[in-house]
């Protein structure tokens, strides 16, 4: 009796670690490979062992995937070897850090599941790769990649490969960026313009124009303002978004994630002085974005908004009220 009792909590027990322990891909089924209820650890940071990519054309695929992530520029930028996509010479990587695998770094390990999604700036469902595409076409100025050209095809396996290779639970930590704490105050231009010159212009120049490497073919530290860096609209241009990936990312020799160098108001300051389009010019941008205003981003600084905020406050904050304002609509405020 006893025996047959503890048989039936280790059949729970593999059921349950099957519902929590699954690969970042659902798609894959439940193959023993593909669970390692043993391995996986509660609470770990996600990691990536790359040398596991497989050989075979699949393989090669998902190198050249990984290698477009890297030196974007050089293969797909402005004088690209295999194509003129992108319209600036910085590299996924340089946001997206590690090719998208580092903890907390707008962290692509389970992209492949998470489309096609609904995303309310553009208001309709997109595929993995109109995702991909927008990155090309805001952050890197660019024009989208055809669906079958040997780029689209790259990204979208090496997305597959770190998808499938991922052990990923509800545990798994830095698949998206940290949380920041919201002042009861507006983030201020002029205490991030200090604090920028103090712990950024060092690398990113005094212009913010960053510097570029000895052969000009991609940056060594990227721009963050100017006509060469992200356009209006790119979501680095939103205030919080941006903060929450400087609190475990920079200044690049200082932060991680569980060692931040800024503090959540000091990272707001110095987004609010580096996306102050009154102070730096940016790409300029015609398209329309949110075409549903009750669904825009809280930090989206361009009106119409369907809540009582000025575009100044939906700009630099103070965030908490336009927060506590949608979820006494029963709404769910977005970053
Ligand atoms: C030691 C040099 C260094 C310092 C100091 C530094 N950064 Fe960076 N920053 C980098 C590098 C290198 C990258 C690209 C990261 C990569 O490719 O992995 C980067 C990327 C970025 C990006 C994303 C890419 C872009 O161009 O928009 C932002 C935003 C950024 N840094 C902001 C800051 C801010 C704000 C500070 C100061 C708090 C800072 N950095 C300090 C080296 C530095
Ligand atoms: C200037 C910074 C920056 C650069 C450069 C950049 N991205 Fe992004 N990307 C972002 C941000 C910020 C988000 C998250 C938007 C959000 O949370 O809604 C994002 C989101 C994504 C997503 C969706 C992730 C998910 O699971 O929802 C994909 C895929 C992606 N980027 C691919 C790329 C690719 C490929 C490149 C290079 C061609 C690239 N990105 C370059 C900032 C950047």
């Amino acid at each position: 009796m006893k025996k047959n009792y503890l048989y039936i909590i280790g059949i729970l027990t593999v059921i349950s670690a099957v519902q929590l322990y699954s690969s970042c891909s659902e798609s894959k089924g439940g193959t023993p490979d593909n669970l390692r209820p043993a391995e996986a650890k509660a609470d770990s940071v996600v990691t990536i062992d790359t040398t596991k990519i497989p050989d075979g054309k699949y393989g090669d695929a998902v190198r050249y995937g990984r290698q477009l992530m890297l030196h974007t520029a050089y293969y797909i930028g402005p004088d690209g070897v295999n194509g003129h996509y992108t319209n600036n010479k910085m590299n996924c990587t340089n946001c997206h850090q590690d090719a998208g695998t580092k903890a907390f770094s707008l962290n692509l390990v389970t992209s492949f599941r998470n489309y096609p999604s609904y995303r309310a700036r553009e208001g309709k469902v997109l595929s993995l790769a109109d995702r991909i595409n927008n990155c090309i076409m805001h952050p890197h100025l660019g024009k989208p990649l055809p669906l079958d050209s040997k780029e689209m095809i790259g990204f979208m396996s090496y997305l597959k490969w770190l998808c499938d290779s991922a052990r990923v639970d509800r545990h798994t930590l830095g698949l998206k960026n940290v949380d920041i704490d919201l002042p009861d105050r507006a983030a201020s231009p002029v205490a991030g313009a200090k604090l920028y010159a103090e712990n950024c212009a060092r690398c990113h120049g005094d212009n913010g124009q960053g510097k570029m490497r000895f052969d000009n073919a991609t940056y060594q530290y990227p721009p963050l303002w100017g006509l060469k860096a992200y356009q209006p609209g790119s979501s680095m241009h939103r205030i919080v978004k941006e903060a929450q990936w400087l609190v475990s990312n920079m200044p690049y020799d200082k932060a991680t994630h569980d060692k931040p160098y800024l503090t959540s108001a000091q990272a707001l300051d110095i987004a609010a002085f580096i996306n102050d389009d009154k102070i730096h010019q940016r790409p300029p941008v015609k398209e329309f974005q949110y075409p549903n205003a009750e669904e825009k981003a809280i930090d989206y600084d361009r009106g119409p908004f369907k809540d009582p905020f000025s575009e100044q406050q939906h700009k630099f904050g103070p965030f908490k009220p336009i927060v506590e304002y949608w979820k006494s609509k029963g709404a769910n405020p977005g970053f």
